[in-house]
């Protein structure tokens, strides 16, 4: 066997292109519009609308080195530091030295950010972990709906064709390996519909997350892992899937809440909003010298903690001393959330809660993008770039996706243009077909992921949640495990991505059990201490056709070899 694929019906039409970007983040427009501009015939899949991606949610803003006084190397200490010993210094010094003109490049495609009423100059605000005011913001707290909005008009006035409302299914390649397309299913009427190609010898992904693994989550519906779960059914190694960052203060709408939960941006404690228990009390001073501004993981777990301790299912963020002005001036967004939901800010403290929000690991790339797939680059919230480590520091996620997304761009205009080699038709010889799961898996497998891999993870939670996402899988060999009357679930927008949530499940709970350690983002209760000695390196993982199905190997950057994890889940 030497390749694995989705079971989906055979592509019914094709274009060609030089480049393929799938995503309309930050990451893959800018992609494609570097692309386009270095003469590469560009095209853009999404999975919804060009402008409904992830980028769009985003509230506090991108952080660069634009203030007086600040510096890349201050950004890049404060970076090091939220990683917890896990970032690749390299990657970050690109990130944090690149970052201020890739902003300023950013402004002249048109994104308005806030500006000082007395200077005039760009606006900047303080998150977490950020020894100084950093984060540009637009419209308040709408930085990346104003991003989308000026990135999407510069698609529109390039002419980069687009093929919207296309869920990509898999990585096609050449007889070499190379990366020469993707194949994606067209949801509902348009000039393609129904399972396609594009052919292209080179594929970036920026797809965004995958936080609907989760029960709850601030991610939109769309975030799926679909880019990670492509990538390691092409044979790419994936990595830090363990490190899933849960914002710490996300609107509490009730026990049991599901699906994408409105944010309540960092922004607001940068502002100087406190985290009170039911009774008042501050409970993060003392914890950090940063209190309610400290690394995120921090102050989750601090909220966890008091949460445990007073048997509560949510904390408290008071903003109340912001009076009406400020609020509808500063955080209009968060301000109309929190009213739609019959809570006024202005007048009592918000009810927070920690839900999942960003992935800080994702696929393997090197400086330029590229993944271990020649021809296969990655970008954004799907792409490890080494930039976040343990846990991602506050508003760099937008910045990564802007200056990766120009190295990548920067990665093809050097390299000579292949001409393009459609896949053979049909499947390469000893390619797998893998089998899907019921639609209604999806519940399945958020509610375990929630149960055994959230904020606090044990052995026992984690070979939990295995044992359940194995049950959960479907029978390789043809069944389908939870499929109606023991059939296999039918080829569907539905089944495909209940089948990439089970794969990201899977790898996320394997690496998640093997760091025995707690360390960023990952807590485990059962190892609470950080173990440089044995942990300070990251967990690879890749998929492996076999005979009889699939199976994850995990190795750490220096070469440790794990037992491989044998088809039905992560055991
Ligand atoms: C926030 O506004 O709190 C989110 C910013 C981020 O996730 O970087």
């Amino acid at each position: 066997m030497t390749g694995l694929r989705l079971d989906a019906p055979r592509s019914g039409w094709a274009i060609a292109a030089d480049v393929v970007v799938v995503g309309s983040g930050v990451a893959g427009l800018t992609a494609a519009l570097r692309c386009a501009a270095s003469g590469r015939k560009t095209v853009i899949v999404t999975k919804a609308r060009l402008d409904a991606g992830s980028t769009r949610w985003a509230q506090g803003g991108i952080a660069a080195a634009l203030g007086k006084g600040d510096t890349p190397g201050q950004h890049l200490d404060d970076t090091l530091v939220a990683g917890a010993g896990l970032c690749d210094e390299e990657a970050v010094r690109a990130l944090v030295t690149e970052g201020p003109d890739a902003v300023r490049r950013l402004i002249g495609a048109g994104a308005r950010f806030d500006t000082s009423a007395e200077t005039g100059e760009i606006a900047l605000t303080r998150e977490g972990g950020h020894h100084r005011r950093r984060i540009a913001h637009a419209g308040g707290d709408a930085t990346g709906a104003e991003i989308s909005r000026a990135l999407v008009a510069a698609v529109r006035d390039a002419g980069i064709e687009t093929v919207e409302n296309a869920l990509v299914l898999d990585l096609l390649k050449d007889a070499g390996g190379h990366a020469a397309g993707v194949s994606l299913h067209v949801m509902g009427e348009g000039r393609h519909d129904g399972v396609g190609a594009v052919h292209a010898p080179v594929v970036v992904l920026a797809t965004g997350g995958m936080g609907q693994v989760f029960s709850a989550t601030t991610n939109p519906p769309v975030s799926t892992g679909d880019g990670v779960a492509l990538a390691l059914r092409a044979g790419a190694e994936v990595s830090d899937l363990e490190f899933v960052q849960f914002h710490p203060t996300v609107l509490y709408l009730g026990p049991g809440s599901e699906g994408q939960q409105p944010l309540v941006s960092e922004a607001v404690r940068g502002e100087g909003a406190h985290l009170v228990d039911a009774g008042g009390e501050r409970f993060m001073a003392g914890q950090h010298e940063l209190a309610e501004l400290a690394p995120r993981d921090i102050v989750a777990k601090g909220i966890m903690r008091r949460m445990r301790e007073q048997g509560a299912d949510r904390m408290y963020l008071d903003a109340r001393h912001f009076g009406a002005r400020m609020w509808s001036e500063r955080f209009p967004t968060i301000l109309a959330a929190c009213r739609a939901h019959g809570i006024d800010p202005v007048t009592e403290p918000v009810p927070v809660a920690p839900a999942a929000h960003y992935a800080s690991g994702g696929v393997r790339t090197d400086l330029a993008g590229r993944t271990t797939v020649p021809g296969l680059y990655a970008c954004g919230e799907v792409a490890c770039t080494g930039v976040h480590g343990a846990n991602r520091l506050a508003s760099n996620s937008l910045l990564e996706g802007l200056v990766f997304a120009e190295r990548i761009a920067a990665d093809i205009a050097r390299t000579p243009a292949r001409v393009p080699v459609p896949a053979e038709p049909g499947d390469p010889a000893g390619t797998r077909t893998v089998s899907l799961p019921p639609a209604e898996a999806r519940y399945a497998i958020q509610r375990t992921m929630t149960a055994g891999a959230g904020v606090l993870r044990s052995a026992e939670s984690l070979a939990r949640a295995a044992r359940e996402l194995a049950a959960l899988a479907p029978d390789e060999a043809g069944g389908s495990a939870g499929g109606r009357d023991g059939k296999p679930a039918e080829p569907g927008v539905e089944t495909w991505e209940a089948a990439n949530l089970h794969l990201v499940a899977g790898v996320l709970v394997a690496a998640a059990l093997r760091r025995t350690e707690t360390r960023g983002c990952h807590w485990r209760e059962d190892h609470p201490g950080r173990d440089d000695a044995t942990w300070r390196r990251h967990l690879v993982v890749a998929l492996r056709p076999t005979a009889e199905g699939s199976e994850l190997i995990v190795r750490t950057t220096d070469s440790t070899a794990f037992p491989p994890v044998m088809g039905r889940g992560a055991q």
